[in-house]
């Protein structure tokens, strides 16, 4: 039996005019998982994660995260409370170093700490402790060689890496993210897929991702949904939902 999922949604529809764009949608993350979701194109995939970061208001059902209900909440409350994303295209300084863009979030969090600015030794010791967990990450994703570059120097992928990176520093419990392989090469798309995989045991964070790449995904995920029309129309393991007759007719019927 897996663990109580960090994150599920219970029922959830949204619609765009007449296009029912998600008819009842129960996923869920379980903790340090990868899990999947799949779909043909218009199938409601970015949709859903939308609802789940709080980007679009669903019409119905709950998004729930750590068993508190977070459906009416903002994305930037949701952060707080430990569900991040990546967009599609990294929010990067391009011109600060590759460290520099890892520790951006440590100012936020001074921001909303004031007294303990005021108390300067617990300040030195969380500096202390921000760079050591920003090297630890940026070794896990490989980067930590390029700390000093400035993140101009990076390649398409290491961006994508170092947003990541960024995104870590907050120890969110789970990261939603839309189509992290789209653009990337194979070696690389391998490569990110063994990151996050690194990441959910050194860290304990969870991944629910999106993507088409499902030759490269599939094999490092741990759970999946299939998605088709809005609904959920098989989940579980990947080799059993690849086979499952319901997702073969999504993908072939469009
Ligand atoms: N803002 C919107 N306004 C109107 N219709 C929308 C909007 N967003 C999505 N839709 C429609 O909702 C349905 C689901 O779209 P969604 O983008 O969630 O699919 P998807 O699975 O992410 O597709 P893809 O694989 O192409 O990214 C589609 O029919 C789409 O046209
Ligand atoms: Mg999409």
């Amino acid at each position: 039996m897996s663990l109580s999922p960090i994150l599920y949604t219970e029922n959830v529809s949204k619609r765009f005019g007449g296009v029912v764009a998600l008819d009842g949608v129960n996923v869920h993350v379980s903790p340090k998982m990868l899990t999947l979701v799949i779909g043909p194109n218009g199938s409601g995939k970015s949709t859903l994660i939308n609802v789940i970061g709080g980007i679009l208001r669903p019409d119905g059902g709950r998004v729930v995260l750590n068993g508190r209900d977070i459906t009416k909440l903002p994305p930037h409350a949701r952060f707080r409370l430990g569900l991040a994303r990546t967009f599609q295209t990294p929010q990067l300084f391009t011109s600060l170093s590759v460290l520099e863009n890892v520790l951006v979030p440590m100012h936020e969090y001074y921001e909303e700490r004031v007294l303990e600015i005021l108390l300067r030794n617990a300040w030195r010791l969380r500096e202390r402790e921000y760079i050591d967990r920003a090297f630890q990450i940026l070794r896990l994703l490989n980067l930590d060689h390029l700390w000093d570059a400035p993140a101009s120097d990076l390649s398409g992928g290491q961006m994508k890496l170092l947003e990541l990176a960024r995104i870590l520093m907050s120890d969110p419990r789970v990261i939603v993210l839309d189509e992290p392989l789209a653009g990337v090469n194979p070696s690389l798309a391998n490569e990110i897929m063994g990151y996050l995989t690194s990441l959910r045991s050194e860290l304990g964070v969870s991944f629910l991702i999106v993507e088409h790449r499902l030759d490269i995904a599939l094999k490092f995920v741990d759970y999946v949904f299939a998605m088709h029309q809005g609904r959920v129309v098989a989940e579980g393991p990947p080799d059993a939902v690849v086979k499952h007759p319901a997702v073969i007719e999504a993908y072939l019927g469009g």
